[in-house]
C-alpha cells in the first residue's frame, strides 16, 4: 500500500500530531459522553505512539459548531474520559489552533499527552484553509491521522496539513479500517454477501449499485424495501417510501437481477409503537392494507437471509433491519446480528445502528471489523475516494 503506517516511522522523541475522531455522542450540554468507542478505538495509536518515546498532540472535531466556539461542544469532557483510559494526565489546551496554541505551549516531554480545542470552533478547519493547515502543522515533527470516520472530510487537519509536515502516516485504526472495508469492494473471498437496511434508498443508493458489481447477493431490510416494493406495484399500505426515488429503485432492481434480494414478508402494524398490533403478512397473497406500515422483516424472510448467510465467506452489514429501537421490531434486525456473528465469515458492520444491534444481540467480539466510520465507511463502499487517504498518499 503506498501510504505509510507509525510502524513504518522512528517515533522516539518527535512531536506527534494525531488527528483522531473523538466526535463522540454527548448529552444535551455536552457533559456526559453516551458511548467511548471511539475513544476506546484509538487507543492502540495512542499507545504504540507514547511507548516509541514521542509526545502527542491529539486534535478532533465534535459536532458541527460552524466555526464558532460553543461551550456544549468542547472536548473537555473527552480529555478526562481519555485520561482515565490510558491512565495519565491528558492536558487540554485551551482553544486549539496554531492562533492561540503555540508551540511554546507545546513544548513537550517524550510521553506527554496533550488535546486542543474542538478543531471546528475554526472556520479554518472546514474551509481547508490553508494557514490554519500551516499552523496546526506547526506544532508537530510528525502527523498521523487514525480519523477514519472523518477522512471523507477535506478539511485542514485531515488533508491540507500533509502539505506542511514532512512525515505522515496513518495510525493503526486507519488502517485496520481500510484493510478490511477495501476487502469489501476490491478483493472479497466468495460467497460474499451484502446487507443494506434502513428507512432511506438515498443515503445509500450508490452503495448498493458499487456492491451489485462484488459481491454475490445484496439482501436489503428496512424501510428502504418499501420504496423498492412500490416501484413494482406493490401496494405497501401506509409504509415509508421515498416517492421522488421510485424510478431509480425500478431501474436498479431491472439491473440488479436476482443479485438484489428483497423481504417477501412482513412485520406490518398500525403504529410505531410498542403497544400497537401487529401482524405478520406474505408479500405476494396478502397484501400490506392501507392504515398499517411495514416495520419488521417477516418469518420467511430471516429464514431467507439467514441461509444466504449461512453460506458467505465474507459478508458486510449497513443498516437495520426494521424499527429495531421499539421491541416489537427488533427482532429481524437481532436475528440477522446473530446469524453474521454465527456465520464464520469475514464480517464487516458499519452504521451507527447496525452497531448498537450488534451490541444489543451480545455478538460484538464475534464480528470480525466493526467500523467507527458512518458517512466514510458508506462513501468508501460506495466507491469514492476519500480525501483524508488520499492526503496520506491513497490506497
Ligand atoms: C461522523 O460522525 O460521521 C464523523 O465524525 C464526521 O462528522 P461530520 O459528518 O460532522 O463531518
Amino acid at each position: 500500500m503506498p501510504y505509510r503506517t507509525i510502524r513504518d516511522l522512528d517515533l522516539a522523541g518527535k512531536r506527534v500530531f494525531l488527528r483522531v475522531d473523538f466526535n463522540v455522542p454527548l448529552d444535551a450540554e455536552g457533559k456526559h459522553i453516551s458511548s467511548d468507542t471511539r475513544i476506546r478505538a484509538a487507543l492502540p495509536t495512542v499507545r504504540q505512539i507514547l511507548d516509541s518515546g514521542a509526545s502527542l498532540i491529539l486534535a478532533s472535531h465534535l459536532g458541527r459548531p460552524k466555526g464558532k466556539p460553543n461551550p456544549k461542544m468542547s472536548l473537555g469532557p473527552i480529555a478526562v474520559r481519555l485520561s482515565e483510559l490510558l491512565g495519565r494526565p491528558v492536558r487540554m489546551l485551551p482553544r486549539g489552533t496554531g492562533d492561540e496554541v503555540t508551540a511554546d505551549q507545546t513544548v513537550l516531554a517524550p510521553g506527554d499527552v496533550v488535546l486542543l480545542e474542538n478543531l471546528r470552533f475554526h472556520a479554518g478547519e472546514e474551509a481547508n484553509d490553508p494557514n490554519f493547515a500551516r499552523a496546526l502543522a506547526s506544532l508537530c515533527d510528525v502527523y498521523v491521522n487514525d480519523a477514519f470516520g472523518a477522512a471523507h472530510r477535506a478539511h485542514a487537519s485531515t488533508a491540507g496539513i500533509v502539505e506542511y509536515v514532512s512525515e505522515c502516516a496513518a495510525g493503526l485504526l486507519m488502517e485496520k479500517e481500510l484493510k478490511y472495508l477495501s476487502m469489501a469492494v476490491r478483493e472479497p473471498p466468495h460467497p460474499y454477501i451484502a446487507i443494506i437496511g434502513g428507512a432511506k434508498i438515498s443515503g445509500k443508493i450508490d452503495v448498493i449499485r458499487n456492491l451489485l458489481q462484488v459481491a454475490d447477493r445484496v439482501l436489503i431490510g428496512g424501510a428502504m424495501t418499501y420504496t423498492f416494493l412500490k416501484s413494482q406495484s406493490v401496494p405497501v399500505g401506509d409504509s415509508l417510501v421515498e416517492d421522488e426515488k421510485l424510478d431509480l429503485a425500478a431501474e436498479l432492481l431491472a439491473t440488479a437481477g436476482s443479485r438484489l434480494m428483497l423481504p417477501t414478508d412482513h412485520l406490518i402494524a398500525r403504529e410505531l409503537a410498542a403497544d400497537s398490533e401487529t401482524k405478520t403478512v406474505d408479500g405476494s397473497g396478502e397484501p400490506i392494507p392501507d392504515g398499517w406500515k411495514a416495520l419488521d422483516i417477516g418469518p420467511a424472510t430471516i429464514a431467507t437471509y439467514q441461509d444466504e448467510i449461512a453460506k458467505a465467506k465474507m459478508i458486510v452489514w449497513n443498516g437495520p433491519m426494521g424499527a429495531f429501537e421499539v421491541e416489537p421490531f427488533a427482532h429481524g434486525t437481532i436475528e440477522i446480528a446473530k446469524a453474521v456473528a454465527a456465520s464464520g465469515a469475514t464480517s464487516i458492520v458499519g452504521g451507527g445502528d447496525s452497531e448498537k444491534a450488534i451490541q444489543i444481540a451480545g455478538v460484538g467480539a464475534r464480528i470480525t471489523h466493526i467500523s467507527t466510520g458512518g458517512g466514510a465507511s458508506l462513501e468508501f463502499l460506495a466507491g469514492e475516494r476519500l480525501p483524508g487517504v488520499e492526503a496520506l498518499g491513497g490506497l
